[in-house]
């Protein structure tokens, strides 16, 4: 059993899987961010009380969009030299960018289930920890969970997409939810389990009750005047 951290927050990122946090965690994805003012976007949700910067790339191919790369992710590291930087690689080859996001100062890459087998999970897995960085495997809406099961024991955080990547401000798609008791049973004290897409105050109580303890939050947390930001994160905590 691992102990409870309480320690005060933001967890230092050494400990966030390593000791179990006794509350909800709340990444907001800059995505929803104001591209044109990043920086002090950032700064102000780290200063509102957000645990972690979620933040998404997307590579035109995996998903129909394009975000950002490894250069806005060394400028975020830049300007926000203690926040833990949860990168989401909504790529097809995500083993082709580890090197990269590793030295723009990433803490963690989520890499998705629906482009690598067991054994190529569980590899690229082994790949981004030995880059000193953590990992998590990601599924979204609709996908078989077959092979997130089979290599979920290799993670140290599991992304459910409540949406269907590429895009932020989509709407909550309640089915992503199928699953999460199969994947709960199986998810061991020091694993994160985490939920993007549609989050927000409608759903984080039904989230946290689900068993999620990262909760990303685009456009309900960036999508306000700063001086809100800080009541939403706190609200969307659901204090369980
Ligand atoms: C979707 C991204 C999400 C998204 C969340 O492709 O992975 O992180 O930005 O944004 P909201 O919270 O606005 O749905
Ligand atoms: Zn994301």
């Amino acid at each position: 059993m691992l102990a409870v951290w309480s320690g005060g927050y933001p967890v230092p990122m050494k400990d966030l899987f390593t000791t179990k946090p006794d509350r909800v965690l709340i990444a907001p994805s800059v995505l929803a961010a104001d591209f044109g003012n990043l920086s002090a976007e950032c700064r102000q949700v780290l200063g509102a009380g957000a645990d972690l910067l979620h933040v998404d790339i997307m590579d035109g191919h995996f998903v129909p969009n394009l975000s950002m790369g490894p250069a806005v992710c060394a400028g975020l590291r830049k300007a926000c030299p203690q926040a833990f930087l949860d990168v989401h690689l909504m790529v097809t080859n995500p083993g082709d960018y580890i090197e990269a996001f590793k030295k723009a100062g990433a803490d963690h890459l989520s890499v998705h289930t629906e482009v690598l087998t067991p054994d190529e999970a569980r590899a690229m897995a082994g790949v981004i920890r030995s880059h000193g960085m953590t990992a998590g495997l990601t599924i979204n809406p609709g996908t078989d969970p077959a092979n997130l099961l089979d290599s979920m024991d290799a993670f140290d955080l599991i992304l459910v997409m409540g949406v269907m990547p590429g895009f932020g401000g989509q709407s909550f798609m309640p089915e992503c939810l199928d699953h999460v008791p199969e994947l709960r049973a199986r998810l061991r004290d020091s694993q994160r389990l985490e939920i993007d897409g549609g989050v927000g105050p409608a759903n984080a109580a039904l989230l946290v009750e689900a068993g999620f303890d990262v909760l990303v939050a685009g456009n309900s947390v960036f999508g306000l005047p700063p001086a809100d930001r800080a009541d939403r994160i706190e609200s969307l905590r659901c204090t369980r």
